[in-house]
């Protein structure tokens, strides 16, 4: 059962009378020449049927994996930077309790997770350092290449800490390493000290690797049942194998951003009424980012969470320039539900609303909001999904990741490399004095 709807109704009055389905040829030829292997970074296309191919054996492997780190360990450390950590995060945030980590011990039977080598800052590092220090500790190093500055420095500076806290012989059995099956330096580090090791595959891209252990290790350790995860991506790769944007409403979403990009539409917001999604709208900020901004051209993605950010964006997004869209991502059942209270004397004026629930309050704000915004001249669809299950996000990830690599191809790019990531690394070795080999 597709748990994932989309509704342009709110765009089409933008379009000029345009309509997405004139981009159907040109959908159809890219997903003809997807299914070739004839596009541009075909040799990235592995996560296409990730999903369906996913081995029995390499699930079993992660969740043994994870069995023992739960029972191993009070803190689980990712350490990864870009794709190598947004996903596990976005699924952590989503699936879960909104303070997974603070759980009392009874309702917890998972190790609280913490993230590092996604920057390079002292006080985030050592202020992590001082809440681990004396706890249980097991680490899961992640990077494609092996090579990332960032998750190096946090791998050497943990791994002094692992070794402080247990020791060096049973630090090696609490290291875990993701990465590529041949190179790298981390690949000969976890060879040389006998780490357990999982592998990426060569043909998937680091910001479309969250169905590989990339994220389905630190998935599994938080709890979540990562087989239905799978399960949901797999219902989504039969959708969207469907070339007809009519039945697939990935190609839907991508043709009509990308009509509203040739309308001088180049922003995209991506606005989620629910708390859950802030890591998730990371995790596609990254993907559509990376994958479409080159060239000089790409949607600049950009991100919102209300209602917060209605008090601290709204105003501009009402009434500023006008070279916006938005795509709202709904939950449709959150996984509680709490009452407004009934009060005898009204003092805070609420009693029009005692009764209801905050779910139906937080409807109303998303509609009355698609409303203004379209009215001040901000085009906006809708991607609603069902619920907070990992089926769900499964899917939700087979989406996105289905759209935007389409939507690179309609605008003529490789949505596989990154090479302007390269930019700043060169200078900053340079200014490092980094020797070059
Ligand atoms: O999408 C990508 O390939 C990148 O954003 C990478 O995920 C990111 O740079 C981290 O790279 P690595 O996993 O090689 O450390």
């Amino acid at each position: 059962m597709p748990k994932i709807t989309l509704n342009i109704g709110n765009v089409l009055p933008f379009l000029n009378g345009v309509k997405p389905s004139s981009l159907q040829e040109e959908i159809s030829r890219i997903n003809k020449r997807m299914e070739q292997g004839k596009v541009s970074g075909s040799d990235f296309l592995g996560w296409r049927h990730l999903p369906s191919q996913m081995s029995g054996e390499i699930l079993k492997d992660i969740n043994r994996t994870a069995k023992h780190i739960k029972e191993q360990s009070d803190v689980f450390i990712c350490i990864g930077i870009g794709g190598s950590y947004l996903g596990a995060k976005a699924a952590i945030e989503f699936v879960n309790h909104s303070f997974f980590n603070q759980l009392p011990g009874k309702k917890k039977k998972t190790p609280a997770i913490y993230f590092a080598g996604q920057n390079i800052s002292s006080d985030y590092l050592a202020d992590l350092i001082d809440i681990i220090k004396d706890k249980r500790i097991c680490l899961n190093v992640i990077s494609k290449s092996g090579t990332t500055t960032e998750p190096a420095i946090a791998f050497r500076l943990m791994k002094e800490v692992l070794e402080k806290r247990h020791g060096k012989k049973e630090a090696r059995k609490r290291i875990i390493v993701t990465t590529d099956q041949k190179k790298g330096a981390l690949k000969k580090l976890a060879d040389k000290e006998g780490y357990t090791t999982f592998v990426i595959p060569d043909d998937v891209g680091g910001r479309f690797s969250v169905l590989t252990p990339v994220g389905l290790l630190p998935i599994a350790v938080s709890g979540i049942n990562v087989a239905d995860l799978i399960k949901g991506a797999k219902a989504y790769e039969k959708i969207a194998s469907n070339p007809n944007i009519e039945y697939n409403p990935a190609y839907l979403y991508a043709a009509t951003r990308n009509l509203l990009y040739r309308k001088r539409k180049t922003t995209e917001m991506l606005s989620s009424f629910h708390p859950s999604m802030r890591c998730f709208a990371e995790w596609w900020k990254q993907l559509a980012g990376e994958s479409e901004g080159k060239k000089h051209k790409g949607i600049f993605p950009a991100a919102v969470d209300f209602t917060t950010d209605l008090h601290s964006m709204g105003q501009w997004i009402q009434e500023g320039k006008r070279n916006i869209f938005e795509t709202f991502l709904i939950i449709q059942r959150s996984n509680r539900s709490l009452k407004i209270p009934h009060l005898k004397n009204d003092d805070d004026g609420l009693n029009y609303i005692s009764g209801r629930t905050l779910e139906y309050v937080n409807d109303k704000a998303y509609k009355g909001t698609a409303l203004a915004h379209k009215e001040g001249g901000v085009p906006n669809m809708t991607i609603t999904v069902s619920d907070r299950s990992p089926n769900s996000l499964g899917q939700l990830f087979y989406f996105f990741e289905c759209a935007i690599a389409v939507s690179g191809y309609l605008l003529k790019v490789n949505p596989f490399n990154q090479p302007g990531v390269e930019f700043y690394k060169k200078n900053m070795f340079k200014l490092l004095k980094k020797p070059v080999s």
